[in-house]
């Protein structure tokens, strides 16, 4: 299976501007699984609920869907991507998934970051997988991975590669996703964006690049730099994920032990 990721550096606002980047990189790629990062279509400081309101779309019904749906379907590829999107009167920082049949799945990110906190709707589904065919994909949002229960959640649930669109602004990310991917034994895609953005007098946010796939054993198979825009794409074999064992007596799922794990649940 060919999978990858996109890692850009948009424009804040320029929707169609960088909607119409990502569709014209894309479509010189060859892949069955491709990821880009969070926000892709809208860049990420907004300066209220109202901007990142006005900048949100329904999924799928909203332009940024729309046009992934018909590179998917052209490229006969499956494209998660992560885009404000609206509901009613809800705003939340969400990833969508879509492949060449048309629409699979929605995703809210559950951990929201900083002033994420004042500008969208703590996420509502949950964690979720979805089979698209030779591999179980998962999808958590960038800051979810500072949360180890959300790679854990989905790799139960039968996650072979975790899609992770992010814009990271702390250093740890980079370092934490082989550790993240070995606890598990999946893969991760996780796709960053680039460059800097310092609107309305807010403070400067420099965005780490360096996207990254991981295998199940912790080694980064690639990694882009962490200026520029760029692209992945590399053959791996999902099905290594289903093997959980460490020694032949140590299975990392059937040797877990819930029932001494209460204090996860308050
Ligand atoms: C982040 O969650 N965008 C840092």
């Amino acid at each position: 299976m060919r999978i990858g990721l996109y890692q850009n550096n948009p424009t804040f606002g320029e929707v169609e501007k960088n909607v119409a980047d990502a569709v014209n990189t894309i479509s010189e790629l060859s892949a069955d699984l491709l990821v880009l990062p969070e926000l892709f279509n809208t860049g990420y400081q907004f300066l209220s609920r109202n901007e990142a309101a006005s900048l949100a779309e329904e999924i799928p019904g909203g332009f940024t869907c729309r046009a992934m749906m018909k590179l998917a379907k052209e490229k006969k590829m499956h494209i998660v991507f992560g885009v404000a999107e609206r509901k009613g009167d809800f705003v939340y920082n969400s990833a969508a998934v879509v492949g060449p049949s048309g629409f699979v799945g929605l995703y809210r990110k559950t951990h929201l970051f900083d002033e994420e906190k004042l500008l969208f709707d703590p996420g509502d589904t949950g964690f979720r997988v979805w089979n698209i065919g030779g591999a179980t994909i998962g999808v958590m949002i960038c800051f979810d991975w500072f949360f180890p229960e959300s790679a854990r959640i989905l790799s139960l649930l039968g996650a072979d590669i975790i899609c992770h669109p992010a814009n990271l602004v702390l250093p740890y990310c980079q370092y934490a996703m082989p550790v993240r991917c070995l606890e598990n034994r999946v893969f991760s895609i996780t796709a960053n964006r680039t460059g800097t953005e310092k609107r309305g007098g807010k403070k400067l946010l420099t965005y780490t690049g360096n996207s990254l796939i991981v295998d199940p054993t912790g080694q980064v198979l690639k990694a882009l730099n962490g200026t520029g825009v760029g692209t992945i794409v590399l053959e791996v074999d999902p099905k290594k994920a289903k093997d959980k064992r460490v020694t032949t007596r140590n299975d990392l799922f059937e040797d877990r032990r819930p029932s001494l794990y209460g204090p996860l649940m308050q």
